[in-house]
């Protein structure tokens, strides 16, 4: 089926994956809320009547286990970062036109009425299954509660995903080597009766509905592979208390479940919850009936957009395309409501080259960037613009620091300054003349480039048709030199003047949903009325107010020094979290949105990840990997782990810093052959400069050496 392209006259609704209730936003999370608040807006900027809603994830084991770590009722506990995370958003110019949480009444109810739905239509059936328990705690486990090994891949996984692995969803019973995470025992597998909801009996549905679906290609093709290999159905209920009540009056699904085991034990409703990941995504619905609600259904009518006609377009991390390709449509096709148009899943955020790490405090988090006075738009296109949607995305200061200078004020903020002030000076405003055809075109041109990404669900495209429109900007004022024209040619002087200022506009309105805060500065500059939000593309060839005031700069420069101060904090306190395990270098571990590298695990060890993507022998030819000799190793003061190391590589002797003081007796080193990577950017450490990277294998740090006659600094190829 091909569609209408946006704008199309059906009402849409943007949404965003969740974010559990238990835990400070960083960088990973922001990438999706501002990914997605970008496509609305740009939606909007089309003509596209647009909402964009979410809510908070309050259910499941990763706000319960939180809260009992802290020794918190579950509800107060999500429902005090629910609170947090709504005066967050807005500071990042993210404007839901609705945010709700999964446990208000409107979402409790509504998913009772859906599972009620599915059962009365016969998708739900009850099985007896093994479910994880422990002894000690006498308790079920489920979900994060126990961990072992992924039975797909190898990796170290949960008990729902495989998190830090091929990503799938598990299903209770199916980890290998289950640990109870309460205790660290191993944990017994107990038979239960649970509920399943039969997706298996959608896998045509599903392939027709991915033939429709539109987004990135990950979340278009993934999925493809799942149901080649055979859906399994899914296990929508868990033994525990925080959730929403598997809804009573079941009769049909006892029934069914009779029918399946022949009889025996059924499960006692009243102890099972929903699975976190049936009322999540129903938020998604929740949220838009509280936004109809509000305004009334004249307005926006939630009905219409859920079960009728609408343009529902998801944003998720890459980590829960299956939730979002399988499950939910199963469940919205199996109740009677409409798929959602489109799906756009992008990759992590990593720091500095490793993987985004919360536990060692490896990331950005969202009230540091504040705390900093940065303004949000600057991460916004940083965010927005670095790299594919689906492509992970490194963050740096250093990167943040070169866009923002390049692209922010170099391109775009120059442009603008020069521009208006020009404008101002000469003509106290916009010069009377009109656009040129050239400009026109120009401008028509990167109007439709933005038509053609928001279709293509590209917001960097987005922002790199406002940014190369800029570009062409500073190229036209460069070429036509108005200040060598406004004496002998005055006319053709207020020409280009004229053509800069409606360059100047239309990229405000392009670049509007990347950087609105910014946008609107431009817009109040330019003397223009009300909202920059309610413009759209055909605005950015309209006329600007005759006059205006004297302009500002609005972007600033970000300095050397800052930056340094910045990614020396940020290095320090990654090295302070790390001396407190034994790390090496590139350890990683993920928790819910978190880049992570896959681990593999036999039966008793973990195994560091295999990386996917392969390099050149040009790429490893750049590492410059010596044989080295230790000569002296002490501890370093104040640090547990860490220790200076003198190492001959025959050319010099370089001093090293290693998290191995608890894992080695340094007295015993001196003399011991090593291997060095001596082409590492220097780091400092605990006040030590290290000059090097020793190389050692797993969690012990051991070593790596030589064993035949390798002389001190050959190198290793
Ligand atoms: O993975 C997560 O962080 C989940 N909280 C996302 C839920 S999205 C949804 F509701 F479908
Ligand atoms: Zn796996």
């Amino acid at each position: 089926m091909s569609r209408d392209e946006f704008p199309t006259d059906v009402p849409a609704v943007v949404t965003c994956g969740l974010p559990y209730a238990n835990g400070d936003l960083h960088i990973g999370h922001l990438r999706s809320y501002i990914g997605a608040d970008a496509f609305n807006r740009a939606l909007e900027t089309l003509g596209q009547q647009s909402i964009y809603v979410c809510g908070s994830d309050m259910h499941g084991t990763p706000v319960a286990v939180n809260a009992e770590e802290q020794g918190v009722d579950p509800e107060d506990f999500a429902l005090e970062w629910h609170r947090q995370y709504e005066e967050t958003f807005p500071q990042f110019n993210v404007e839901f036109d609705n945010y709700g949480h999964t446990h208000d009444e409107t979402n409790t109810e509504l998913t009772q009425e859906i599972v009620r739905t599915l059962d009365e239509k016969g998708y739900i059936y009850e099985k007896e299954i093994q479910v994880a328990y422990d002894p000690e705690a006498d308790q079920y486990l489920p979900d994060r509660y126990v961990e072992g090994t992924c039975p797909y891949c190898g990796a170290k996984a949960r008990g729902d995903e495989c998190d830090e692995g091929c990503q799938r969803h598990l299903e209770p019973g199916e980890v290998e080597n289950p640990t109870s995470t309460i205790t660290g025992n191993p944990a017994e597998y107990r038979d239960r009766p649970h509920k399943f909801f039969e997706v298996s009996e959608f896998a045509d549905f599903l392939t027709g509905f991915l033939d429709d679906l539109e987004g990135t290609s990950n979340a278009r093709n993934q999925p493809r592979q799942w149901i080649e290999d055979g859906l399994q159905d899914w296990c929508i209920t868990r033994d525990m208390d925080w959730g929403i009540d598997y809804p009573g009056e079941d009769g049909d699904s006892v029934a069914h479940a009779e029918q399946r085991n022949g009889g025996g034990e059924t499960a006692d409703e009243s102890d099972l919850v929903l699975y976190v990941w049936v009322d999540a995504p129903i938020e998604y619905i929740s949220s838009t009936k509280q936004y109809s609600e509000r305004v009334g259904a004249d307005e926006y009518d939630w009905e219409r957009v859920w079960k009728d006609e609408g343009e529902i377009v998801h944003v998720i991390g890459r980590d829960i395309i299956q939730h979002h390709t399988i499950f939910w449509p199963a469940m919205l096709e199996g109740a009677g409501y409409n798929t959602p148009r489109g799906i756009a899943a992008h990759g992590f955020i990593t720091i500095n080259g490793k993987g985004l790490s919360t536990s060692r405090n490896r990331a950005i988090w969202a009230k540091e960037y504040l705390e900093e006075g940065f303004h949000p738009d600057l991460l916004r296109y940083y965010l927005t613009t670095t790299g594919g949607f689906q492509q992970d995305v490194d963050f740096s200061w250093e990167a943040f620091q070169e866009k923002v200078n390049g692209e922010l004020v170099g391109t775009v903020g120059n442009f603008w300054y020069r521009s208006l002030l020009f404008a101002y000076r000469n003509y106290e405003g916009t010069p009377d003349a009109s656009v040129s055809e050239e400009v026109r075109e120009r401008i028509e041109d990167a109007i439709d480039d933005v038509r053609e990404s928001v279709n293509d669900y590209s917001m960097r495209g987005v922002g790199q048709a406002a940014t190369r429109l800029a570009q062409f900007g500073n190229e036209y004022i460069q070429r036509n030199e108005p200040w060598k024209l406004t004496d002998d040619e005055p006319e053709r002087a207020a020409q280009v003047i004229r053509d800069c200022v409606q360059i100047a506009k239309a990229v405000g309105v392009l670049i509007e949903p990347i950087a609105p805060g910014k946008a609107q500065a431009l817009w109040t500059q330019l003397g223009e009325e009300g909202d920059i939000t309610d413009a759209h593309l055909e605005d950015a060839l309209e006329a600007p107010p005759r006059t205006f005031d004297e302009p500002g700069e609005l972007f600033e420069q970000i300095e050397d020094d800052r930056v340094a101060e910045l990614t020396e904090n940020l290095e320090d306190r990654i090295a302070a979290a790390d001396s407190s395990s034994p790390a090496t270098e590139a350890e990683t571990e993920s928790d819910d949105t978190d880049a992570s590298e896959p681990e593999r695990m036999t039966d008793t060890e973990d195994l560091e990840a295999l990386t996917e993507e392969r390099i050149g022998f040009d790429d490893f030819q750049e590492l410059d990997i010596r044989v080295g000799r230790i000569e002296t190793a002490d501890g370093i003061e104040g640090a547990d782990d860490l220790a200076r190391l003198e190492v001959d590589i025959g050319f010099e002797t370089r001093q090293v810093v290693a998290g191995i003081k608890q894992l080695h007796d340094l007295d015993e080193l001196p003399g011991t052959k090593c291997v060095l990577l001596a082409n590492m950017e220097p780091a400092e450490l605990f006040g030590v400069e290290s000059n090097g990277m020793i190389l050692a294998a797993g969690e012990q740090a051991d070593l790596l050496t030589t064993h035949g006659d390798a002389d001190v600094g050959e190198k290793i190829r």
